[in-house]
């Protein structure tokens, strides 16, 4: 099964390109930018990703990237994912990356920019893999902070295939950004946003209403809602579930106890991704192995959710009826 997994054309739509960070490279990187790492070995970082919940690992994540500096480090970065990305089979891939994070720490924007468009047309033409690029926002900080990076990335903005929101999702609702969602469909960029994963249902359906997002990022905390589940399925509006993430940031006990089989029995549109897997423990394909093992799930199954990616990913027509 794990080769006819890896065989399988997949589409990720959910991942943040600054979770991909292994530690070797982070180890190359601090060392080509005279940066002091606060660990002495690869083995040492591995051993501290042991999380209680998203603010613990969230942690880890801001400084692991603070070895991010030049353009040539986020071309590294993306190319390294690529490279592995080709190994577990993925034909498509979505790159969330978060500008705040580095501009607070006095990285340009044209750093991640430039360096993520420039892999992305390498990852294209070197292994055919087509790809997208999410801005997404901090919604610990200012919305008024998001509107200005998202208009200081005017130069980028044609570039640009979706806005997001990310980051530390208790206590901050949704609705506070709705200002530079709005601005950015009105350019035609379209949404979407992290919600339900450790915050409630309620979330949700605030990102629906106030950002009229196209994606929701995990939420698979909409099973305490059942008009928010109704309202899911009649709509079909997709969702990015990360099994390892949920896992291991302890948003499920267990990967047999997460609720993926009961939100597709609800009827609603499920894909699967894998979030941060430098951070998580596994890239795509182990993420569908991980779902084969704990659900027992056949290869129609991962044909369906492959299906449901393919449909809701940003991509041209053309590339779209070949995955399809
Ligand atoms: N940023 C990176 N990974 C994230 C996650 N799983 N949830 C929220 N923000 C994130
Ligand atoms: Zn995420």
């Amino acid at each position: 099964m794990t080769t006819w997994l890896r065989e399988l054309p997949k589409a990720e739509l959910h991942l943040h390109i600054e979770g991909t960070l292994e530690p070797e490279l982070m180890f190359a990187l601090a060392d080509r930018n005279g940066v002091t790492l606060p660990y002495d070995s690869v083995e040492a970082v591995r051993a501290a990703y042991d999380f209680e919940d998203l603010p613990s690992f969230l942690n880890l994540y801001y400084q692991g990237m603070g070895v991010l500096h030049t353009q040539a480090d986020f071309f590294d970065l993306a190319m390294a994912y690529f490279a592995r990305a080709r190994e577990d089979g993925v034909a498509h891939v979505e790159l969330s990356f978060d500008p705040q994070a580095h501009l607070v720490r006095g990285v340009p924007l044209e750093a991640p920019f430039e360096g993520l468009l420039a892999a992305c047309r390498e990852a294209d033409s070197r292994y055919g893999i087509s790809s997208a690029l999410i801005m997404s926002f901090l919604r610990d900080r200012d919305p008024v902070e998001a509107l200005e990076v998202f208009e200081q990335a005017a130069p980028w903005h044609s570039m640009i295939d979706a806005v997001g929101l990310d980051s530390a999702e208790r206590d901050h609702p949704p609705g506070r950004f709705a200002k530079v969602f709005a601005r950015a469909r009105a350019l035609g960029i379209p949404g979407v946003a992290h919600a339900g994963e450790e915050g409630s249902a309620a979330y949700i359906r605030e990102a629906w209403e106030t950002l009229e997002v196209c994606r929701i990022d995990h939420g698979v905390r909409c099973l305490e809602d059942a008009d928010l589940v109704a309202m899911l399925r009649e709509r079909q509006i997709p969702l990015t579930v990360c099994p390892l993430s949920n896992v291991k940031l302890k948003v499920t006990p267990t990967l047999t106890e997460h609720p993926l089989p009961a939100l597709r029995e609800a009827g609603l549109n499920v894909t699967l991704n894998s979030d941060d897997p430098a951070y998580f423990g596994g890239g795509m394909l182990d993420n569908y192995v991980a779902c084969h093992d704990a659900f027992g799930w056949t290869r129609d199954d991962f044909i369906d959710m492959t299906r449901n990616a393919v449909q809701a990913a940003f991509m041209a027509e053309e590339r779209r009826e070949a995955l399809l």
